[in-house]
């Protein structure tokens, strides 16, 4: 999400005729697209800004943007107090803002257009490429083969241990017609692969005129779209799975065969302590019917250790999980406190935290070499995004023999020869 956000923001600056620059020197403004959602991600967005004042000393003209959830849930207040070089603060809530923002910015008609320059910075996930952009068509932070597309905003879940309902806002949806053009337009642009994103993607409905669409008819009508070789979407939640989602998936090739389904735990009472909706049992379920519909499909998921009230006990039933639901690969983290609730301080020292991290770890490490290893021998159909890697519509990542080039965005079967660390190993076949 905030990936998608610091695209979007992108887009904002293209408009007003900046372009992307990986160098801190060259730019004019600078946006820290921060996150929150554990602390150890507000504490790298804070230094991050802290960084930045030498940039800000030597560019006094410079504009220094603070935006996204760790702003929204610090406040504009807090910020400009410990750091009075930023220059804007824009919380999560109001990135739409951000455009009206850039009018006024009063060095902009001073600069001829290919002197302006703007740097995203992102402080959560994979650090992306920032190639520089030129309007009006502006080339994209992220991989033109895969591209996101956000069909919903914020969350109206109470899960105990997050601060995304607190720093996003309820549940909204856009419109379908908004979302299959911004689809359209980002096909246009040269992308395969759409991603549709939201906190809980398949609770996704919109009413209108007496018409309402399904997270199950967007998927379709979004699959049908042509030269898109492939649809994904980011992340369901288990307690809005319909059996209308299932024939859609099963009858949809074009909808990449991966879930990613975060579990959080495998303990029915901490579940229930953590607010999630389901059950062990339920949750297995689920899984299963992913199987029913697509055999090969792979199935991911997020898990946090360390819960208050996680016994011992209960963090085996993550770990037999692993197998049980046979993830391919799984996000763990320790257990974050961020909301304010009485009972939610953790009760776990970092030592023992560690102690179960390292062990979930290891299982997620073991179950994941079985499941690619099972790989080896197949002949899998692979979207390649760069010239040395691509995924598979399980999502596993090959990565071309010595020697081959694979062409981004064509569509290649690819016979797969081994597995190296985290990925598949794979040749070109007719
Ligand atoms: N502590 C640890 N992990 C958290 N996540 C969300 N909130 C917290 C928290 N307070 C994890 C969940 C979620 C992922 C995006 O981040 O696993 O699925
Ligand atoms: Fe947070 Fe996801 Fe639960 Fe919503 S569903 S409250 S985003 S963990």
């Amino acid at each position: 999400m905030n990936e998608a956000d610091s695209e979007r923001i992108g887009r904002s600056f293209a408009a007003r005729g900046f372009e992307l620059t990986d160098s801190l020197k060259a730019a004019d403004a600078v946006v820290i697209n921060t996150c929150t959602v554990r602390q150890r991600a507000e504490d790298k967005a804070i230094s991050q800004i802290g960084r930045l004042r030498k940039w800000k000393l030597a560019r006094p003209d410079g504009k220094l943007f603070v935006v996204g959830c760790a702003a929204e849930k610090l406040g504009r207040k807090y910020i400009r107090n410990r750091f009075p070089f930023v220059d804007e603060v824009v919380g999560a809530k109001s990135l739409d803002k951000i455009e009206a923002l850039l009018p006024d910015f009063p060095t902009l008609p001073d600069f001829p257009p290919e002197n302006r320059h703007s740097v995203q910075k992102h402080t959560t996930g994979q650090p992306s490429p920032l190639p520089t952009f030129r309007p009006p068509t502006p080339r994209l932070p992220d991989s033109p083969v895969s591209a996101f597309i956000t069909i919903m905003r914020g969350c109206s879940l109470k899960c105990s241990y997050c601060i995304v309902p607190a720093v996003r806002g309820e549940a909204s949806y856009l419109a379908p017609e908004e979302i299959l053009a911004e689809a359209e337009a980002k096909i246009a642009e040269g992308a395969k692969e759409l991603i549709l994103l939201g906190q809980t993607v398949n609770s996704y409905s919109y009413k209108a005129g007496g018409e309402s669409v399904s997270f199950a008819r967007l998927l379709e009508k979004a699959a049908a779209l042509p030269g898109l070789a492939r649809l994904r979407f980011m992340s369901p939640h288990p307690l809005f799975f319909t059996d209308e989602f299932f024939r859609v998936f099963r009858e949809n090739p074009r909808i990449g065969r991966y879930i990613h389904l975060p579990v959080q735990s495998g303990s029915d009472r901490i579940l229930k302590a953590m607010r999630r909706g389901y059950t062990r049992a339920r949750y297995l379920d689920i899984v299963a019917k992913i199987r029913e519909a697509a055999p090969d499909a792979a199935v991911s998921t997020d898990f946090i250790v360390g819960y208050p009230g996680e016994t011992e006990a209960d963090f085996r039933e993550s770990l037999s999980l692993i197998g049980e639901a046979g993830f391919s690969f799984a996000y763990c983290f320790k257990y974050s406190r961020r909301t304010d609730e009485r009972g939610l301080e953790p009760d776990l020292d970092e030592a023992g935290m560690d102690e179960r991290l390292e062990r979930l770890l290891a299982e997620v490490k073991k179950n994941s070499g079985a499941i690619l290893n099972a790989r080896i021998g197949r002949i899998e159909e692979v979207l390649p995004e760069s010239r040395d890697f691509g995924r598979t519509s399980a999502n596993f990542v090959v990565r071309p023999e010595r020697g081959a080039e694979l062409e981004p965005g064509a569509l290649v079967r690819m016979e797969i020869t081994g597995v190296v660390r985290n990925a598949l190993k794979g040749r070109p076949v007719p």
